[in-house]
């Protein structure tokens, strides 16, 4: 039997990240440089979306950073974003900007991606920038896989030779994680396995990992018996299931947390686990932008 769990507090992690970048802008500004100024489109009335956009423009502005959001309606014309993105990669005052997804269905979000200058892709999601992170080379990476990195630096969580199983392939957190991860780094040097939803019998994989990555999308997917006893586990889920209480709702992430958390040795919490580190990371990113640490 594991000693009790350690919470790996997202929250306090990504307080201790915003107040080391709140830091080097206020000597930016104290030298008469700007602020770094991050942009975000978002379209349509996604509540999701709209909190998320919310988020990051508050976590700016508490760190001194300049914030704009560009709202556009739902039936905005593919042709109308690219010329939105046009106009923000041309802006000088623009550091980094990203554009919120899920776009609608008529919009080509592969064409929206490719359309936005790789320097001010603060959100990691342009090819330049996905292939300079496989690649292993400097560049912008995106928040959440980034955010999970920094978690296991900041919680000195040793990966070296561990086995790593990550439930989830999407672009934005299980394939750049499954590429982070067995990289040559540190974090890093770990054996991989990717599960998906066609992969067979899943809990033979979950059950020998010594890391777990949950990126599945579906609410407290990972139970108790799927998991090692002493295993470390980050949850990137994030779900709204009915309660009884004055929201009508509470907050779950892809793992059942109260009963996995009594056999694991490090967990993430939902809320307050991966999702805060997500917006410190672009903020993160954003000030390399303003910086031009990447591309000049
Ligand atoms: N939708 C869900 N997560 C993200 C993110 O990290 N960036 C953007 N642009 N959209 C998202």
């Amino acid at each position: 039997m594991p000693k009790k769990a350690k919470l790996i507090d997202g929250k306090k992690t990504a307080a201790a990240v915003k107040e080391e970048i709140k830091v080097e802008v206020a000597a930016m500004i104290d030298s008469d440089i700007d602020a770094p100024h991050l942009a975000a489109v978002i379209i349509g009335e996604d509540p999701a979306s709209q909190t998320y956009v919310a988020s990051k423009e508050k976590a700016a502005y508490h760190i001194g950073m300049t914030s704009s959001v560009y709202r556009l309606p739902d039936n905005t014309s593919e042709e109308k974003l690219l010329k939105t993105i046009d106009f923000l990669n041309k802006d000088p005052e623009v550091d980094g900007f990203i554009v919120q997804l899920p776009l609608p269905d008529h919009i080509d979000v592969d064409k929206v991606i490719d359309s936005i200058d790789p320097a001010k892709d603060v959100d990691g999601f342009h090819p330049v920038n996905v292939g300079k992170m496989a690649l292993g080379q400097p560049g912008y990476l995106s928040a959440t896989p980034a955010g999970i990195m920094e978690l296991f630096k900041r919680y000195r969580i040793d990966t070296v030779g561990k086995h790593c199983v990550i439930l989830g392939r999407s672009n934005i957190v299980g394939s750049p994680m499954s590429i982070l991860m067995s990289k040559k780094t540190s974090p890093g040097n770990a054996t991989v396995t990717v599960c998906h939803s066609r992969t067979r019998d899943i809990e033979k994989y979950t059950r020998d990992a010594d890391i777990l990555i949950c990126a599945i999308g579906q609410p407290q997917f990972v139970k108790a018996e799927m998991v090692k006893e002493g295993a470390i586990v980050i949850d990137v889920g994030i779900h709204r299931i009915p309660a009884d209480n004055e929201k009508g709702y509470r907050l779950v992430g892809d793992v059942d947390f109260d009963a996995v958390v009594k056999k694991v040795k490090y967990i993430t919490p939902v809320p307050g686990g991966v999702g805060p580190m997500t917006i410190a990371m672009l903020l993160k990113n954003t000030l390399s932008a303003a910086k031009k640490e990447f591309y000049k």
